[in-house]
């Protein structure tokens, strides 16, 4: 087929910035979550804070969460700018339970309810194996394994398990090849993936639905930045993925807006790969890896 002929659908609008959208057109209906309320941890940045700014556009009220009290202010303040809905920011920390409850306690005085939980908030870096020391898999595993099983619990113990909810936990498709560089947060996100079914199963009947999203390289994210992202997709590796490209934010918030809303009424225990199918054909090489992680390594150590 010619070129000419052949019919590609262009992604939605996204900036690479952590700006929100000068223009957006919905694809959804714009009251889809009108006037519910989204716990979005690490709402500040990256592809939560374009979840936050998504749900908002559909009627949500949201809380973004994360250590970074100054940037969430900011970002706070953007977003409902730019969609007419309160935005509260919020400080915590995803490996202090206490914390957690602070704030989800502070959500309640403020917004009356929390309907959807999004658990994003992760770290991560290249490293292989050999290097990585038993602090930083620790930390990984804290951040990203530890904090969604411990908003997950806070979230249904004050208001889910009395109410009903929706929680979309944010993953990766690292552990399904052992990405080079990546045992940590691959085997982290492998732990979120199995504990998505593992909640399904046992709060499906307090009308708790537990979904994930697992990204592929999203540009204009600091997962992107980290992970050899731009050098990658410079030296033209993305045109062995499916879809010929990187993903953008407003995708991932599209397919976690599909997860969170009545949309998916009857999904639980699932996980949406929404990475234009990169796992299935991309390079998991090791050696490349290594050359991005040693000219980019700290010196400090
Ligand atoms: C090796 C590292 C490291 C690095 C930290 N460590 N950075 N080891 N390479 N680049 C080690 C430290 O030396 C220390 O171990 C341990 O990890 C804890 O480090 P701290 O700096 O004390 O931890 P903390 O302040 O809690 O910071 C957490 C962090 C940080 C993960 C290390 O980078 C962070 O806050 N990240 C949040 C933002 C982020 O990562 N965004 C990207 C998400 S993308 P020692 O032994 O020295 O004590 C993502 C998946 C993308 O998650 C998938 C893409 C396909
Ligand atoms: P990002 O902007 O760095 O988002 C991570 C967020 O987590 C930050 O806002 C950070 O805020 C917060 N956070 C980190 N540690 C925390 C802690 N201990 N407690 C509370 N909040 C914490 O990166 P991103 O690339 O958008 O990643 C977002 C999600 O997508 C992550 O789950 C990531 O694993 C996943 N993902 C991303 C890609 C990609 O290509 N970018 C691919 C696959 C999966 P503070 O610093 O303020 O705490």
């Amino acid at each position: 087929m010619a070129e000419s002929q052949r019919r590609r659908e262009s992604p939605p609008e996204d900036v690479d910035t952590e700006d929100c959208l000068s223009s957006y057109t919905h694809i959804y209906s714009p009251d889809l979550l009108k006037d519910q309320v989204a716990f979005i941890t690490g709402g500040g940045s990256g592809i939560g804070l374009r979840i936050a700014e998504i749900f908002m556009r559909h009627g949500c009220d949201t809380v973004i969460a994360s250590r970074n009290l100054e940037k969430l202010r900011e970002a706070a303040a953007k977003l409902s700018a730019a969609s007419g809905r309160r935005c509260l920011p919020l400080c915590i920390d995803v490996r202090q339970p206490e914390t957690i409850a602070a704030a989800v306690e502070e959500t309640l005085k403020e917004l009356g309810r929390v309907d959807i939980l999004i658990n994003n908030a992760a770290g991560n870096f290249l490293c292989p194996a050999s290097s990585l020391s038993f602090n930083a898999f620790k930390t990984v595993m804290e951040i990203d394994t530890m904090g969604t099983f411990n908003t997950s619990k806070v979230v249904y113990d004050k208001w889910f398990k009395d109410h009903g909810g929706n929680i979309v936990n944010i993953s990766a498709t690292l552990g399904y090849r052992g990405q080079g560089l990546q045992v940590h947060a691959g085997s982290a996100k492998a732990a979120n993936d199995a504990m998505t079914k593992h909640l399904a199963v046992e709060w499906g009947s307090s009308g708790v639905r537990v979904n994930t999203v697992a990204p592929g390289p999203i540009s204009g994210t600091e997962g992107f930045r980290r992970l050899g992202g731009p050098r990658g997709e410079a030296a033209g590796a993305f045109q062995s993925i499916p879809l010929q490209r990187a993903g953008n934010k407003t995708e991932m918030a599209h397919s976690v807006l599909f997860l969170a809303s009545r949309a998916s009424s009857y999904v639980t225990g699932a996980v949406l790969v929404a990475d234009g199918g990169a796992w299935l054909t991309s390079a998991n090489d090791v050696s490349m890896l290594l050359g991005y992680w040693s000219s980019e390594k700290r010196t400090d150590k």
